[in-house]
């Protein structure tokens, strides 16, 4: 991003919170979320990704936002500024790799949506014969089709990012995150109403702990990170946007509790479905493709509430996919010299060879695989339980041990004018709880303790 142009920033508080929270509130809500819970057990999975979200994963949101702020550049430029001539420059690497890897399976469930908007269009499309797990089967396993979905995806994001994110996409989301948080909820009540037996309920609220071990604190860890968007460098981003008066710290929380109140929507509208309708809870990632369609045909107007629902899954998931987006080219445009347009030309055939593998990965190419997971699985594993958290790690060992506690400070109650009361157990959690309970969590997600 260039200096003076765009750094100038969001212009209210209303501003930042919609535009980080709209990078938030995703695909990770309403797609991954509901599947983790179901392949994770339930409920035992939400307390853990709960805890793990409030107390380990929002003093990170307020680190990265601090360190945006404080050096008002893009990832790599950050470090820079902050530590020149430094190691921790790696961070900024990690954050691209990681902005790659999640952009290549992203877009292609952004492109499963705009295919089921689409779809939402026929008027057969909810009373078809086949199961709605067999079409799903059939949409991502052809060839052609996703991919021609997952092209436009990547367009429609691109065509933001060179547009301007501030006055389209931040606009539009004041007024269409509500009207999507109003339409799970109606999902939700249909789900629940559906759900006689309660079976549902209680996969997610009658915890059963016996079947917890490091992977479950592994996924739900790696879930919190990829649902906030943090460890890579999107909130340092948006952190250099942030005006001087914005409080970092109610800011996070702000995030934190829409995004949260989000996937557990989410998780109410799509679990307690999944059981009235016999579907079963370990799906995997077609999960919300296969249950809300079956909600669907279960209300008036289906097909209408449908269209509408695809397509502000679709905006949740342009808004997020522009914010890595943004990652990529603000370096390009930064720290690479090259204009705008370029970078989002570049970034663009990048993320379509990534996206092409991703797709065909689900069909043609689906016995390429490497530790014996598919490129779209393999993408999706590595950013969240390794990319994120260990960008997560070194961003928390950087604001806690490597800059100075008086400059962390004075950032966060904007030069001593706000009190910040939590001030010192954030710097207690950056310093030591969050570095070593990522640590822990890796060595025993990957068997090692
Ligand atoms: N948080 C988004 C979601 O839930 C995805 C996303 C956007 C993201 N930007 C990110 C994930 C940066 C990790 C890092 O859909």
């Amino acid at each position: 991003m260039q200096q003076g142009t765009t750094r100038d920033g969001f212009s209210s508080k209303f501003g930042v919170l919609v535009a980080a929270a709209g990078s938030a509130v995703g695909l990770g809500n309403l797609w991954r979320f509901p599947y983790m819970v179901g392949e994770n057990g339930g409920s035992a999975f939400i307390i853990i990704y709960i805890l793990l979200m409030v107390v380990l994963c929002m003093p990170v949101m307020v680190a990265e936002f601090m360190v945006g702020r404080r050096a008002k550049r893009d990832v790599m430029g950050a470090f820079d500024v902050l530590a020149p001539r430094t190691p921790w420059k790696g961070i900024g690497v990690l954050g691209l790799t990681a902005a790659l890897v999640i952009l290549g399976f992203y877009c292609v469930v952004g492109g499963w949506t705009l295919a089921y908007m689409s779809n939402s269009v026929v008027p057969s499309f909810l009373s078809q014969t086949e199961t709605y797990a067999n079409s799903f089967q059939n949409l991502i396993a052809a060839p052609v089709q996703p991919l021609l979905w997952c092209f436009l995806f990547i367009l429609l994001t691109a065509l933001v990012v060179i547009g301007g994110v501030k006055n389209g996409i931040e606009r539009y989301s004041k007024i269409l995150m509500p009207v999507l948080f109003v339409m799970v909820m109606v999902l939700a009540v249909r789900a629940l109403t559906l759900d006689t037996e309660m079976k549902g309920l209680k996969f997610l609220f009658q915890p059963d702990f016996s079947k917890v071990n490091g992977n479950t604190f592994l996924a739900a860890l790696g879930q919190a990170f990829f649902s906030m968007s943090i460890g890579m460098g999107a909130m340092i981003t948006y952190g250099s946007y942030i005006p001087k008066n914005s409080n970092l710290v109610k800011t996070s929380y702000g995030v934190m509790s829409t995004d949260l109140l989000f996937s557990l929507l989410a998780g109410l509208a799509v679990i307690p479905a999944v059981f009235a309708f016999g579907i079963s809870p370990s799906e995997g990632p077609g999960l919300v493709f296969v249950t809300f369609p079956e909600i669907f045909s279960k209300l008036p107007l289906g097909n209408i509430l449908s269209l509408i629902f695809f397509v502000l899954l679709g905006i949740a998931a342009l808004t997020s996919s522009i914010s890595l987006f943004e990652v990529l080219v603000a370096y390009l445009v930064d720290a690479r010299r090259l204009s705008r347009r370029k970078a989002v030309g570049l970034v663009t055939c990048i993320v379509c060879v990534l996206g092409t593998l991703a797709s065909l990965s689900m069909g043609t190419l689906k016995h390429l695989t490497i530790f014996g997971k598919n490129f779209f699985d393999c993408c999706d594993s590595l950013s969240a339980n390794i990319l994120l958290p260990l960008g997560g790690l070194f961003i928390c060992l950087f604001v806690g041990w490597y800059m100075k506690p008086a400059d962390v400070r004075d950032e966060l109650t904007n030069g001593g004018t706000i009190r910040v009361p939590l001030f010192n157990a954030i710097l207690f959690i950056l310093r030591y709880a969050t570095p070593i309970a990522i640590l822990m969590i890796f060595a025993s997600g990957m068997g090692w303790i």
